[in-house]
């Protein structure tokens, strides 16, 4: 089938390549000419395991082809909106710019019959205000949300764990839906679960799945934070609630807490929104959980304060990670570097390294002194912080290497990752995030 997709970020440019690589025809549309050059030429402008690949292959075949003109669109059954709906700067509601842009580019070059299927995150009630002109071409507006985590986006998107399709009622919203199942015809026959809705849903699942989210995460640092009052250890506590089916261990890793381009915002995003249609107070819970993960930063700062004696003043403290996740080179609202800028303002000597990271944090932190390799960046360090939990890190770094090249024995391990008693042996002073 012959799509096109609207916004070439970290959401469009995967779901691009990735339908291409299920068999589509498709054209990735972006107003950036810098973001489609480097994309025609099958490089991937983000660090994301997998897409490389499947850029090349797909501009290889013929399939796979990107270009700034939304002419580009016309010909194409389904249109994806993919573009990025960031929090307003004048407080926490989202930005909808880009996805009213998008769609006034697209309107003339609709023709009856088409879809145009919304990914981008929004606010609730967008679909029904968008659909009166979309529907004004002939063509019908389906919400199909987008669930991929950075780093496993290649794989979410070619085999989600389910397919959310909001649609008008009636038979122009079966033909929509039918058009989708279409689209994701691998999943779809390997029995993904492919939930239709009408639009509000499909908009509130997506929100509402980003929320869970931030709120387990949330939940366990509340409990991290009871745990260091207390001697208690929440990786233990997690592991063991988190063997009850019902709860789950996964996305209990306390920690710094959560970042990146969407939990942060949605559940921003979220509250705005429910204000705004008169139930705050349904979701006034996601503030606290803000204000949880902020202050886990504080206390990731104040645990490498403390070891340093009290002051960080003119000393030298070696940031491992900089990405607000591994596998990830982003570094939008990332925790890790959050905690970088914090130390920086305390008057520490700062040096942060990360796999993938280091040119986008430079941009945004310049005052930061960034190393590639990570032996050189521990060099001399006085105080060690881990911050993301690449395996470079977290598996490959030995207590024994480490004493090696720093000269403090200070380790802060801000996501839980290290094994502390094999730190604490090789004579580190460890300290963890809610474990003694
Ligand atoms: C998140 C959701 O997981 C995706 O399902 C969703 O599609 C996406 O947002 C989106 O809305 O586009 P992502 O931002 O890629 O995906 O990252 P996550 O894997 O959810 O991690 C978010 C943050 O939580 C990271 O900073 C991570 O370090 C932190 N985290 C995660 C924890 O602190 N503890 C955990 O146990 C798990």
């Amino acid at each position: 089938m012959r799509l096109s997709v609207i916004g070439c970020g970290y959401l469009g440019a995967v779901h691009a390549a990735a339908m291409a690589s299920i068999g589509h025809e498709v054209v990735g549309i972006d107003v950036d000419a810098a973001k489609i050059a480097s994309l025609s030429k099958g490089e991937a402008p983000f660090f994301e395991p997998g897409l490389q690949e499947i850029l090349t292959s797909g501009i290889a075949s013929g399939k796979l082809r990107f270009t700034t003109d939304m002419s580009a669109a016309k010909g194409a059954k389904v249109h994806f909106i993919a573009v990025g709906t960031p929090q307003r700067r004048d407080g926490y509601a989202a930005d909808l710019t880009y996805v009213h842009a998008a769609v006034d580019g697209l309107l003339p070059h609709l023709s009856d019959g088409d879809i145009v299927a919304g990914k981008s995150t929004v606010p609730v009630g967008t679909a029904a205000d968008l659909a009166t002109r979309i529907t004004s071409t002939g063509a019908t507006l389906v919400w199909n949300p987008e669930f991929l985590r950075e780093g496993w986006a290649v794989k979410d998107t070619i085999d989600p764990d389910r397919l959310v399709a909001g649609v008008p009622a009636g038979p122009e919203g079966e033909r929509a839906a039918d058009f989708l199942r279409e689209v994701y015809h691998p999943s779809v026959a390997k029995g993904t679960p492919f939930i239709v809705t009408d639009y509000a849903t499909a908009e509130l699942v997506k929100v509402a799945a980003n929320a869970f989210l931030a709120t387990k995460i949330s939940f366990i640092n509340a409990m991290a934070e009871i745990a260091e009052v207390t001697g208690a250890d929440v990786t233990q506590l997690a592991d063991a609630i988190g063997h009850d089916a019902r709860i789950g261990r996964r996305f209990l890793g306390a920690g710094i807490g959560f970042g990146g381009g969407c939990l942060p915002k949605d559940i921003r995003a979220f509250s705005a929104r429910a204000e705004e249609l008169g139930r705050g107070e349904s979701v006034a819970f996601l503030r606290e959980m803000d204000e949880i993960n902020m202050r886990r930063r504080d206390r990731a700062v104040q645990l490498v304060v403390d070891a340093l004696g009290g002051s960080v003043f003119q000393k030298k403290v070696t940031v491992l990670g900089a990405a607000f996740k591994p596998h990830s080179d982003d570094i939008r609202d990332s925790p890790a570097l959050d905690v970088a800028v914090r130390l920086h303002g305390l008057g520490a000597s700062m040096t942060v390294t990360d796999p993938a990271a280091i040119e986008n944090a430079r941009r945004v932190h310049p005052q930061l002194t960034y190393v590639e390799d990570r032996d050189e960046a521990l060099r001399d360090a006085d105080a060690v912080i881990v911050v993301t939990e690449w395996d470079e890190y977290r598996r490959q770094l030995t207590p024994e290497h480490a004493a090696s090249l720093t000269s403090g024995r200070v380790i802060v391990d801000g996501r839980n990752c290290l094994d502390a008693d094999a730190w604490r042996a090789a004579g580190w002073h460890y300290a963890g995030m809610g474990r003694p």
